[in-house]
């Protein structure tokens, strides 16, 4: 069984960004909003902030009160939309409450050249519209990561039936369609789907984004088949597992992806790589 270590594959991609900016007289610049104080958000912002800094671009944290007005919000948005220094914008999300009705609203108005997380409707439609994945285009970080993390390992993905269970518009169905780009078909499962179990038993690949901690069981994957943890969730005992039971399943598997140390961290190297597309595409 081949774990598929994320955490090490991200220090590769910090290090080939990290060359690949030296000798550049501007720094990329990444900014990173952050409303409220969910702690979870804390620890992401932190992380992308470090792994920012670590590869040597630029990058500012802006850490507004749970309070912030949209008018607040908005305000510092087109600051950054104007800010000659930075060439990517990102909103950790979840927003506080009072804010998450504007969601959309607010995310459409970071400019689109610097939308590092591919949430504007401008570069979701440019990636929808791609048949092939490419370097060159902004793209959304989670399944980028995925992608690059079984393309990593070798694993075989053309000709391969995949089962993706979520349809979010952040990881769902975008790595379904990036999927799909590597010639597999692919199934999209969600909520509603009658007899999940036997869908998940087809499955070479299985993408799990439920977001519903250890719901995976070994029942639910076929033998030799490659797993892909989305899910971060935090006990009540404070420890933190996907949305995959890596212990019970891990033996019935090719390869799979843990939590912690898997999807997460190629979440924020492809962040990383995002910044860099984002950054020549408004330098050149
Ligand atoms: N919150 C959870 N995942 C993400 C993500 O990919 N981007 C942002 N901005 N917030 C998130």
């Amino acid at each position: 069984m081949i774990i598929l270590d994320g955490k090490t594959l991200k220090e590769k991609i910090i290090k080939n960004l990290k060359m690949k900016i030296e000798q550049k007289k501007i720094k990329p610049g990444l900014a990173v909003i952050l409303v409220g104080d969910n702690p979870a958000s804390q620890i992401y912002v932190k992380n992308k902030v470090l792994t920012a800094e670590k590869i040597g671009y630029l990058s500012k944290k802006i850490i507004l009160s749970e309070n912030t007005s949209k008018e607040k919000l908005v305000e510092a948005i087109k600051k950054l939309n104007k800010d000659s220094q930075i060439h990517g914008i990102l909103i950790q999300l979840p927003l506080p409450s009072h804010l998450k009705p504007y969601e959309k609203e607010i995310n459409n108005l970071i400019d689109p050249k610097k939308d590092v997380d591919c949430f504007h409707p401008e570069n979701m439609g440019r990636f929808f519209l791609e048949k092939k994945n490419h370097d060159d285009i902004l793209a959304p970080c989670t399944p980028k990561g995925i992608i690059r993390i079984l393309k990593e390992y070798d694993i075989e993905i053309a000709g391969k039936k995949a089962v993706v269970i979520g349809r979010s518009n952040i990881v769902g169905k975008p790595v379904a369609l990036m999927l799909c780009n590597e010639e597999a078909t692919v199934t999209i499962a969600h909520s509603q789907t009658k007899n999940l179990e036997k869908i998940t038993r087809e499955a070479d690949i299985l993408i799990v984004a439920v977001g519903k901690p250890l719901f995976v069981k070994k029942e639910m994957v076929k033998r030799g088949s490659v797993v892909v943890d989305v899910g971060i969730n935090r006990l009540p005992n404070g420890k933190v597992v996907g949305d995959v039971d890596f212990e019970n399943v891990k033996d019935k598997c090719l390869a799979i992806s843990p939590v912690p140390g898997g999807i997460g961290p190629m979440t924020v190297a492809s962040l990383m790589e995002n910044l860099l597309i984002a950054y020549n595409h408004q330098l050149t």
